[in-house]
């Protein structure tokens, strides 16, 4: 069966009160367009049009080059409108699926079980049972119980008001009638728009079926309005990730406390203690444990490797058995092999560092290749900007750096080499031996303490 998806996303958004177009909103780090959008696409692989009215060149930019025809609809007149002027891109036969833009988590099991309802000439709505359905549109039924038509809130009598079951909006009509349909959509309602609603109207007079069709779970028709209403749907996204990852044999500590903000890929027997943030593309090997209060981004841990409370990994590449923190930042291009361990208030950017090497304390490693079994005293600077231009810091393997030590790059440390403590060196430094760089120390004979001056 052809099927061309047309997302609605033309709203203003008001209530969410930003500048931001209300489709451009993330769920889980992502616009919610992107949401229905990659559903879309999961489920057809025909035409994509997505409608966009308010700041339609925001959302277009905002969404990239993304494969899907672009129909602008100015003035908005409602959602019959926004089909009408979507109809020249559909074509005469199929069915079109209505998507909403601000409705992100339907889920694919569900537009499956549409799609799988339809016959060739019909008709499918998603309709829902809600215990309050203000605000919605009704389902009117006839005495046999088969759908007669939606009365939208504002056109309906009491009776239709009490109905509980109502339109969540999406749904899949037959092209070969949709755009005869769509040409006699009138606007003489409460609200002085063309409603997409009448349609169904027009299939019962037209002898097409209409068949009605309940989400697989009661929260995913729901549409964001408001930040209060994009918090909820979060959560819910939040605990359908935390819910996949725990099938999956990860151990999470508080499923309600981890945000995924992309892709977390986990191995065997990995734990993630609380309030971890996911973010972009992560992968964890087995056996790593992320300790509480870690963000994430963009990052590969192999197995094995312990992630302590609050550190911070952005753009980092770890090998395995590795210790990293608490309280470390890696940033782009920081790639560690197996077994290093970088330990509290210690920066790497743009680093490699070799095969159990360590950086344990209060130290900034930026452009430098360190070779396996260093060690970096606490304090230690790689000096890698002279305001202008960035120079590198090479340690060979098997250095000894002392605490407090300033390497002005660009600086060679041999394999081998001791640095002493508190050296400021700006000269290469030879394998295998001491090299100190810093005042002698000094006793003065006879001195004594300044005294108070009296008056
Ligand atoms: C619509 C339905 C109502 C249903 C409800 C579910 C109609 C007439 N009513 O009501 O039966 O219960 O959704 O949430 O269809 N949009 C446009 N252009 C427009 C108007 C809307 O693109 O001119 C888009 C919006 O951005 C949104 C969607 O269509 O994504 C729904 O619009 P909205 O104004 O929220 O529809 P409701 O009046 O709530
Ligand atoms: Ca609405």
């Amino acid at each position: 069966m052809s099927i061309t998806v047309v997302i609605l996303a033309g709203g203003k958004g008001t209530r969410m009160y930003s500048n931001k177009p209300k489709v451009l909103h993330p769920i889980g780090g992502k616009p919610m367009l992107s949401h229905v959008v990659e559903r879309a696409r999961a489920v057809a692989d025909g035409k994509l049009v997505v409608v966009v009215g308010h700041a339609a060149d925001h959302v277009r930019t905002a969404m990239g080059d993304l494969p899907v025809s672009w129909v602008e609809q100015v003035p908005q007149l409602g959602t019959g409108h926004a089909m009408q002027c979507a109809a020249p891109e559909l074509p005469s036969t199929g069915h079109s699926l209505v998507l909403y833009g601000d409705v992100p988590l339907l889920s694919e099991a569900t537009v499956r079980a549409m799609l799988a309802l339809v016959n060739a000439d019909e008709l499918v709505l998603l309709t829902q049972h809600l215990a309050d359905p203000t605000g919605y549109g009704r389902i009117r039924r006839n005495s046999a119980g088969d759908v007669e038509a939606i009365v939208e809130q504002k056109d309906a009598t009491v009776a239709e008001l009490a109905i509980a079951e109502i339109n969540t909006g999406i749904l899949l009509l037959p092209n070969q009638h949709l755009h005869r349909w769509l040409s006699e959509l009138r606007n003489d309602n409460a609200q002085g728009e063309y409603y997409l609603t009448d349609l169904i109207g027009f299939a019962v007079r037209d002898g097409v079926a209409v068949r009605t069709l309940q989400p697989g779970t009661d929260w995913e028709t729901l549409g964001v309005n408001n930040q209060l209403q994009r918090a909820a749907l979060e959560r819910h996204y939040q605990q359908q990730q935390a819910t996949q990852l725990m099938t999956q044999g990860v151990t999470l500590l508080d499923p309600a406390r981890i945000d995924v903000r992309g892709e977390l890929q986990c191995g065997k027997d990995v734990q993630i203690d609380v309030n971890c943030v996911f973010i972009g593309k992560v992968v964890l090997g087995d056996n790593v444990s992320i300790g509480a209060h870690c963000v994430l981004q963009d990052c590969e841990i192999a197995a094995g490797t312990q992630v302590a409370p609050f550190s911070h990994l952005d753009g980092a590449k770890v090998g395995e058995g590795a210790r990293i923190g608490p309280y470390a930042r890696l940033r782009p291009g920081a790639v560690l092999a197996a077994q290093v361990h970088v330990g509290n208030f210690v920066e790497i950017k743009k680093s490699d560092v070799g095969v159990g090497s360590k950086v344990n304390h209060l130290t900034y490693i930026g452009d430098s290749s360190i070779g396996s079994g260093v060690n970096i005293g606490a304090g230690t600077v790689t000096c890698n900007y002279d305001g202008v231009n960035k120079f590198r810091t090479v340690i060979g393997d098997g250095a000894f750096i002392g605490s407090g030590s300033m390497l002005i790059a660009p600086v060679t440390i041999g394999a081998g080499a001791t640095i002493g403590a508190g050296s400021t060196l700006s000269k290469d430094a030879p394998a295998d031996q001491l090299t100190v760089a810093r005042a002698k120390a000094v006793t003065v004979p006879g001195w004594s303490r300044p005294q108070k001056k009296q008056d």
